[in-house]
């Protein structure tokens, strides 16, 4: 007996305008459907049907690209009709688990959560019940299933469209989240009608089938209201936006993270912060970013999927699929392109770009640099404008430098090229050979000085001006 999950994902979504389907909107820069996914696999689900239908081939490559943890598999149901008619989609799907329950929930309403899908769960088996929807009490039911409630459990759930005035009144609204034991769920599904106010196929209908046949229909009132929460328009999805921002930023709160002010923090759901870490304004952290303790993350940094360790202190920082190790300090105006990996101690100043490279303890790259496909040592020391050449205009090559090397201001590596420990490069030497360890490596013309050659510009400069002055004297 297994417990598993059908994912309804196959709707258009008019209402969003969006050229993608509607579960790929994102919230805190993941898709509806991912939030679904996410809560599934929290709830310790095996397997997962997702119902594709417009627009099925993004959906496909959403899915292909998210790292999975359950076995996640998707279904075509290529007219929308309906979410009964998208459940009938999954037929094969359902009938690899007769014994067992099935998971039904919308991919439209991502914040569902593992608690209400567990504790629906419990209750659906410890009731014997054939369904049990997940509900909750809301302001302002408007748009949603109104749950009309028996002495034992569940009567029917009735959508807005066809509620009668006495009905709109109740604030119990279905969440679109249901467990089926799923030989039950198998045998009302082709029974399902689209007599109703859309002409549609409403899963819904199960209910009031399976009480006619005499089995039990149970609610299970979730103790979070925005279980039920969904975005059909824009508006919508900036509110579960807004909702899902302060969501994430007060659980920070709880762990002891530092925030000065909220305006534009954006927070990613799976973000981690050590306690003491103070976030500045206008931070956005991406992905699975993992921060430590007592971080200053400063204004305007963007973080995405990186781990920065304790102590490190960031500002004005772009960073994306990068490592940062304790008290480096990094900024302001610097980029962290993917594969850096910037070591202990390490300081780098303004407008500097690493890319793919490793910057060793204690290193210093104060300003103007590119650090590109690189392998640099401890205690390295940059001058002002080195640069890292690593591209020939075909193939990317490395460069490598020691520990305790010098490179000197406006230095060009040509890379491949290996510069050695406590090597020293001139400032504005191109360098093209290697460098063995304490040598100096110095590519530059010499200097040869002109005596005077400021004084006889200038006085060639003020023989041509008396030249024109008298020639304007003679026309007049
Ligand atoms: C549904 C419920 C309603 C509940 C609400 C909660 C029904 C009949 N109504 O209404 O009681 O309060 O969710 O949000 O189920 N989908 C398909 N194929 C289809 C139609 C829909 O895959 O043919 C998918 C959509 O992509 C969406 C989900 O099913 O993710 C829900 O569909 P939607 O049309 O938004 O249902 P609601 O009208 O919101
Ligand atoms: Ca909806």
């Amino acid at each position: 007996m297994a417990n598993n999950a059908i994912v309804l994902a196959g709707g258009q979504g008019k209402r969003m305008k969006t050229e993608a389907p509607k579960v790929l909107c994102e919230v805190l820069g993941e898709a509806m459907v991912g939030w679904v996914l996410d809560a599934c696999e929290d709830a310790g689900l095996e397997k997962v049907c997702v119902i594709k239908g417009y627009k099925a081939e993004m959906l496909e490559e959403y899915l292909e690209k998210r790292e999975n943890k359950a076995d996640v598999t998707s279904v075509l149901q290529a007219e929308q009709l309906g979410t009964g008619h998208a459940v009938m989609q999954a037929k094969a799907f359902l009938s690899e688990n007769k014994d067992g329950n099935t998971l039904v929930l919308n991919g439209d309403a991502p914040f569902i959560d593992a608690a209400t899908i567990n504790g629906a769960l419990e209750q659906h088996i410890s009731g014997g019940s054939a369904v049990t929807v997940v509900t909750a009490h809301i302001a302002d039911p408007k748009g949603y299933g109104r749950i009309i409630r028996s002495e034992s459990g569940l009567e029917a759930i009735v959508e807005h469209k066809d509620c009668t005035p006495e009905q709109l009144g109740i604030d119990e609204v279905n969440s679109g989240c249901y467990w089926f034991r799923t030989a039950d769920l198998i045998e009302v599904l082709g029974e399902i009608k689209n007599n109703n106010a859309q002409g549609e196929y409403y899963l819904t209908d199960c209910i009031e089938l399976l009480m006619a046949k005499g089995r039990k229909a149970d609610a299970y009132a979730s103790e979070n209201p925005d279980v039920v929460l969904g975005a059909n328009d824009r508006r919508a999805l900036l509110e579960l936006n807004n909702i899902a921002r302060f969501d994430v930023i007060g659980r920070h709160l709880d762990n002891g993270v530092e925030f000065v002010c909220t305006d534009g923090v954006i927070i990613g759901k799976d973000v981690k912060i050590g306690c003491g870490t103070v976030i500045g304004a206008n931070v956005e952290l991406r992905g699975k970013t993992v921060i430590g303790s007592g971080c200053h993350i400063r204004t305007g940094c963007i973080i995405e999927n990186c781990t920065i360790g304790n102590g490190v202190d960031l500002n004005y920082v772009q960073a994306y699929e990068s490592v940062v190790e304790d008290n480096a300090k990094i900024g302001p105006f610097v980029q962290l392109r993917p594969d850096s990996h910037i070591m202990r101690g390490v300081k780098i100043g303004d407008f500097v770009e690493v890319k793919n490279s490793t910057v060793g303890e204690y290193t210093a790259v104060a300003h103007l640099t590119y650090v590109g496909d690189s392998d640099v040592g401890a205690n390295v020391n940059f001058g002002c404008g080195v640069v890292t050449v690593n591209y020939n205009g075909e193939k990317k090559f490395r460069t490598t430098i020691g520990d305790n090397a010098f490179i000197g201001c406006n230095t060009n590596l040509v890379a491949p090229v290996k510069v050695g420990n406590g090597a020293y490069t001139a400032a504005g030497s191109t360098i093209t050979k290697d460098v063995p360890d304490n040598a100096l490596a110095i590519e530059r013309g010499t200097t040869q000085i002109k005596e005077n050659y400021g004084l006889r510009r200038l006085r060639h400069h003020c023989e041509k001006l008396e030249k024109a002055r008298a020639q304007e004297k003679n026309k007049d």
